[in-house]
């Protein structure tokens, strides 16, 4: 099959996905499928709309009411900017429980196939980042990176994006903490779990614990090329 026009970028909590992605967007001029974003989204309504996200089903009936866009780097809810909204560690935490939902999964999945198709349509590359990218949203990637690092050198890179401990709301080893437990549940759902052995299914794996942002990209980049389209 034809490979399609994406770079399909997974891997656990705070390993860099994000930064990369975003990057690598502005250098081929092309879309971030920021896939998490739309969790958080799912997690967001549940919030607030007081929805008990350990009744899937209740979480289920609300999806037909969950309009999700993604552009230029900003995320929509029901048309809604709530791109800092989705950020905060509380939907963080929530996100990881209802991408555990099968038809959640299906719902997001479709949405993001959509999203990411219109882009490729239009003649850009699509930059889709998350859990299940290379599985389930574009098997057929062009190029599938399996982007990690060890749980300390992540916590400790979302630390620092939080201020470092500056204005005493959360300490390291929380944020050590909900790494652990977000890496347990995304490792060990039934549904679509993020994959153990990656170099099975594809993955170029790559391991920035010690890389900087642009070594990172780089090292993409140099795989990008060896797929060449
Ligand atoms: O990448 P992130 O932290 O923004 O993702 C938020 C949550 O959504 C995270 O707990 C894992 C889940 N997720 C997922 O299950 N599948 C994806 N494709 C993206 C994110």
């Amino acid at each position: 099959m034809k490979p399609v026009h994406a770079i399909a970028i997974d891997g656990p909590v705070a390993a860099g996905k994000g930064t990369i992605a975003r990057l690598l967007s502005h250098k081929f001029n092309g879309f971030n499928l920021n896939t998490g974003a739309m969790y958080r989204c799912v997690a967001l309504y549940c919030m607030q709309h007081n929805v008990p996200v350990q009744k899937p089903r209740e979480v289920i009936a609300i999806l037909p009411h969950v309009v999700i866009d993604l552009e230029d780097e900003k995320v929509f809810l029901n048309h809604e900017d709530v791109t800092e909204d989705v950020k905060k560690r509380d939907v963080s935490l929530l996100s990881s429980k209802v991408a555990a939902i099968r038809q959640v999964r299906e719902a997001m999945v479709k949405r993001q196939q959509e999203i990411g198709l219109t882009k490729i349509d239009r003649g850009m590359i699509v930059i889709a980042e998350g859990r299940d990218a290379a599985t389930k949203i574009f098997p057929d990637a062009a190029l599938k990176i399996f982007l990690t690092a060890r749980p300390e050198i992540r916590a400790k890179r979302r630390f620092e994006q939080m201020g470092g401990g500056a204005n005493h709301t959360i300490t390291f080893e929380q944020i050590l903490q909900d790494t652990n437990e977000r890496d347990r549940r995304d490792y060990e759902r039934t549904v679509d779990p993020l994959v153990k052995n990656p170099e099975q299914y594809g993955y170029f794996v790559l391991d920035n614990s010690d890389m900087s942002e642009e070594e990172t990209v780089n090292a993409v980049l140099g795989e990008w090329k060896k797929s060449a389209l």
